[in-house]
Parts: C-alpha cells; structure tokens; sequence
C-alpha cells in the first residue's frame, strides 16, 4: 500500500457531530440545531453579554483587567489544547505593561487524530470563540488577535469569517468597542493540515508565512511570540469557556466540574461506539457515563481498551478505564495517561494493539517536521518495527529495542510530537506486551476476529 492509499483508508467523514441531546449540562453546545450559528441568534442565547458585562455596558461597572484574570484563575478552566495548563494563569503571564504590539492567537489547527471538537464549536457557535477572544484581549491588554484554523476544514474558516464580518458590523470588534476606549481587531488565517502546526511555536511560524517548525522554548511565547512580540495562545474551546465563566461567575464553572478541573468538557468519542459524536459533559463524568451516552461498545462487543486523550495518550486497559472519571487528575494520576485534547478513542475485543500502534506510529513518524534527529529517525524506526511485527516478521528483540527508541525520544526533542510519538508505544507495552509476544512468536495476531471486518467511522 503507497502513502496515498493509507491516508485515504483513513479521511475523517466530516460529519455533523454536536447536535444531539446526549449533552450533559452543556455550556458550548448548549441549543445549536446547525443552523442558529448567526449573532442574533447567539445573542438570543446570552451571547455577547458577558462582554457588555466586563465593559459596564450593562448597566454596571464594569469589571477591571485584574478582576477578569482573577475570574478565570477561579473558575479553574485548564487549557483545552492537550496540556491542561491553567488558562488564568497563562493570562497573568503576558506583560501587560509591554509598550508595543501584544497578540493574541487562537489555535484552531486541531489535527490530532481522534479530535473533532474545535470544528463544531467554530462551524455552529462561532461567536463563542470571538466573544472569549475579546474578553481575553480585554484582560491582557492586547489590540490585534488571529485565529489559526486548520487548512482542510475550509469551510469552518468561511464560516468563521462570516461570523467575523456579523461581529464588526455590529460594533462587537474593532475600534472602541460599544463606545468604550478598548479596541480589537480580529483576523483568521488558515493552515494548510500538518499536524505539526497546531504546536504552538510551528503556528506561529505559519502564522508569520514561514515553514511551519516548532521553535526552541525559552523563550516562551508569553515573551516571544509572533513576530517576535508577548503572545497568548489559547485553544479553541478554551476561549469559547470564557463567556459562560463571566457571565456566571467562576466559582458557578468551578463547580460543575470538579475541584482543580472546572466546568464541561467537550470529548470526541470514536471507535467501536454505536453513536460516535462529540459529547459535552462536565469534567468528573465518569467514563461508563460517557459510553453510555455513545451508545455503548458497537454491536454489544467487549470493550477492550480505550485511548483516552487523543492518539498521543497512552492507552488505558477496559478493567481500568470503567472505574475512571473523565477529569485531567483521574486520567493521570490513577489512568497512567493523559486527557490530552479529549479525543476518546474506544476499542472493542476485535481490535488488534499491534495493528492499532502500527496504525498511531504511522501518523506520527510522518507528521515529525525533521528538525531533531531523535524525532525525525525514531519516529521511522518505530513504524517500521511495529509494522514489521504486525505483519509477521518481528524478531525477539524488537520488543525491548522499541522501548529503548521510545525511551531515547523522549524529553530529547524541541517540542513534544517526539513524546507523543512515544508515549503510545510504552502504553501499548506495558499493558499488551502479551500481544506483541505472541505475533512475534506465532507469526499470526492472538486477536480472534479479524479487525479489518469491522465497520468504522474514519
Ligand atoms: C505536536 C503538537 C500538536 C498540537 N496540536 C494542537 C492543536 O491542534 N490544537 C491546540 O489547541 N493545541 C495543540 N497543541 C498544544 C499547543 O502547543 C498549546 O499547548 C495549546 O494550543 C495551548 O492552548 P491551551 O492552553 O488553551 O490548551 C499541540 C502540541 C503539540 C506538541
Ligand atoms: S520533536 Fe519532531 S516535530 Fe518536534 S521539532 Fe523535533 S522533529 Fe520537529
């Protein structure tokens, strides 16, 4: 099989995902149909009072920068792009006294196999991300933002500058925003679909019309960021948070999650589910729930395994995953794995792990940019030994040389595709080592039913 016909044996369907009443306490998703995407209808469903709230357009105050800040640090909204960071916190960092230009980006690049999320809340409720990058300007002090979107969703970047154009002309950007003396101008920019561009310096580097390759950290983009100047980057559906969080205050957020991981959680569950979707639920749901709102394991199949944060979150074990909350702290600290950007990758006892790891070491090995050797060489090496395993021809050794290359790929790269690339391979080992043994050992996969029989869902 060339690379053409891996990929297109792999093309993401495209398919509405949100709109389904099996939300739990939705803030995001909450009321979309497809077609209520416009400004008067988000002003309808609360839209846009947050920011007349910050601006005492509303009849108060007014909140100050600080207020705001503090706000977020309350609500406990870590950041919706993978690592989890604490959004206020990441807002205390940008100087706000920086005499010149100060940016603000949104990452919309979203190219993490299993992750779905980011598309619906820009394609359906756009004017969420645009109020939550406003109000974030707002509190750091910054004039101009740009909303990085992921290249083959084109028609979420029409759609985003629809509602761009809809908020400009009704006074909500640009200059002086309803009559006050704070100004942001907001702009989206389109990628063209590397994975590698969703890390935050490489889409800076894009942003700036250059190859898109991380840069080496520090400095950070807190201080060095676009064009070389004190940036905020945020995910998608972080800013699209921030709305809900001022207009009910942050300890109402705090609250319906759990403590240390606030609010709702979007989560794109896929694989062997009967209703594979994005799902809204708050942070703490535990994951049995979460099946159940998809439907349950396909075909009343046993659930095997689950990838619970996107391909580069470690995998997690059936036994282990039913008795998991979906919260950061749950995932880690009792899961071994990560909750990543979300992306729930569920698994049935027809799925072969080889097969699967093959499948992950694939992306990955062909997503690394080249900068560093450790990355750009083990990534293919990888591949090639699970591959080669996979389809009967692994020697004893492989086993321990793929966590020896895993292992020297890890924390020896610029930025953190090479752990991702990594990290997969050392779950998959330590939790079906067995599966490996066996291919290697018999030449044929222990996995009864053939995996290749089952219909997916891209
Ligand atoms: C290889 C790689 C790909 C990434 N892709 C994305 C992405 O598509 N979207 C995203 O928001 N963050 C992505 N991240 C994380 C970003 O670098 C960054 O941490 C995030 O945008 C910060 O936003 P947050 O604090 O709101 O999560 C990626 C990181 C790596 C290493
Ligand atoms: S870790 Fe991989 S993707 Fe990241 S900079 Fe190095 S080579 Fe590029």
């Amino acid at each position: 099989m060339n690379v053409e016909q891996i990929l297109n044996q792999f093309q993401a369907t495209g398919v509405e995902t949100c709109f389904h009443d099996r939300h739990i306490n939705p803030q995001i998703y909450a009321g979309l149909n497809g077609k209520n995407w416009g400004i008067q209808d988000y002003e309808v469903r609360g839209g846009y009072a947050a920011l007349r709230k910050i601006l005492g357009k509303d009849g108060s105050e007014g909140l100050t920068q600080d207020q705001v800040i503090a706000t977020v640090k309350e609500s406990g909204l870590r950041g919706r792009g993978g690592a989890g960071f604490p959004t206020g916190l990441k807002w205390s960092f940008m100087p706000r006294q920086f005499p010149g230009q100060k940016y603000l980006v949104c990452n919309s690049d979203e190219g993490e196999p299993g992750t779905c999320k980011d598309r619906d809340i820009m394609e359906y409720n756009p004017h969420t991300v645009i109020e939550g990058m406003i109000i974030a300007a707002y509190a750091m002090g910054i004039s101009v933002g740009y909303n990085y979107i992921h290249g083959e969703i084109f028609h979420t970047y029409e759609r985003f500058e629809a509602a761009l154009e809809e908020a400009r002309a009704a006074g909500y950007l640009g200059d002086n925003i309803l009559g006050s003396s704070f100004s942001f101008q907001l702009h989206a920019s389109h990628g063209f679909g590397a994975y590698i561009c969703g890390e935050e310096t490489a889409l800076l580097e894009s942003l700036e019309g250059k190859k898109g390759q991380p840069r080496f950290k520090p400095p950070f983009p807190a201080s060095f960021g676009l064009y070389g100047k004190p940036t905020t980057i945020n995910n998608t559906e972080t800013f699209a948070a921030v709305p809900w969080i001022i207009r009910n205050g942050g300890q109402a957020y705090l609250e319906c999650g759990k403590p240390n991981n606030g609010g709702t959680k979007i989560f794109s569950v896929s694989g062997d589910v009967e209703r594979p979707g994005n799902y809204e639920v708050p942070m703490g749901t535990p994951f049995a729930k979460l099946l159940e709102l998809a439907g349950g394991v396909r075909g009343g199949r046993k659930l095997k395994a689950v990838i619970p944060g996107g391909s580069s979150s470690p995998v997690i074990p059936a036994d282990l995953m039913m008795k998991l909350t979906m919260d950061y702290d749950s995932i880690a600290k009792e899961g071994g794995s990560m909750l990543g950007s979300g992306a729930v990758i569920v698994m049935d006892e027809t799925r072969c792990m080889v097969k699967a790891l093959a499948r992950l070491s694939y992306f990955y090995s062909h997503e690394s940019c080249g900068q560093c050797t450790p990355c750009r060489e083990g990534t293919g090496w990888l591949w090639r030994m699970v591959d080669r395993i996979e389809h009967g021809q692994g020697r004893a050794s492989d086993i321990d040389m793929l966590d020896s290359v895993a292992g020297n790929i890890m924390g020896r790269t610029i930025c953190a595709l090479g752990d991702a690339a990594a990290m997969p391979v050392r779950g998959m080992l330590k939790h079906f080592r067995h599966e490996f043994v066996h291919l290697i050992e018999h030449k044929t996969s222990m996995v009864g039913v053939d995996a290749t029989s089952v219909k997916t869902h891209g």
